[in-house]
């Protein structure tokens, strides 16, 4: 075991975990912090994204040791204060069915809306593609992304 210093929603934690542990595991099992599911284990489904300065990541392939000082995010620091205009606009239209997926479904709907505030359906689809729900919710995510980008 080695201690790593991580930069997670703003705050410095400290974890003691292998070298190899994936940050998923470090998030939910040594912070607490569970909003980044795990899904596949393969970065095939995108339930454990997280972004790392800034960009949407598969937080179950990325090493711990490979982080430094790179600032991650999480579905719990999105918005600090009150709910993200994705979370509002998901509450609002009722995205979720089962919900496992939805934190790493809105954790790359908050990329896109930076790159692309107003994205277009096409821009939508490509952008989310790499996040797999098994209820099949993604009529009603395109739409929640629309709505937050109103
Ligand atoms: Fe990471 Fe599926 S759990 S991509």
């Amino acid at each position: 075991m080695s201690k790593y210093t991580l930069n997670i929603n703003g705050k410095r934690q400290a974890v003691d975990v292998e070298a190899d542990t994936p940050l998923l595991w470090a998030l939910r099992d040594a912070l607490g912090l569970v909003g980044a599911k795990y899904g596949c284990g393969a970065g095939q489904c995108g339930a454990c994204t997280v972004h790392i300065d800034g960009a949407p990541t598969r937080s179950c392939l990325l090493p711990v040791s490979n982080i430094g000082k790179a600032k991650i995010t999480t579905i719990e620091g999105l918005a600090r204060d009150h709910r993200h205009p994705l979370q509002l606009a998901w509450q609002e239209l009722d995205v979720p069915q089962c919900g496992y997926c939805q934190s790493g479904q809105i954790m790359s709907a908050c990329a896109l809306l930076k790159q692309h505030p107003k994205p277009t359906d096409a821009q939508i689809d490509e952008a989310m593609a790499g996040n797999l729900c098994r209820c099949a919710t993604y009529t009603r995510i395109r739409a929640g992304i629309h709505r937050a980008a109103e």
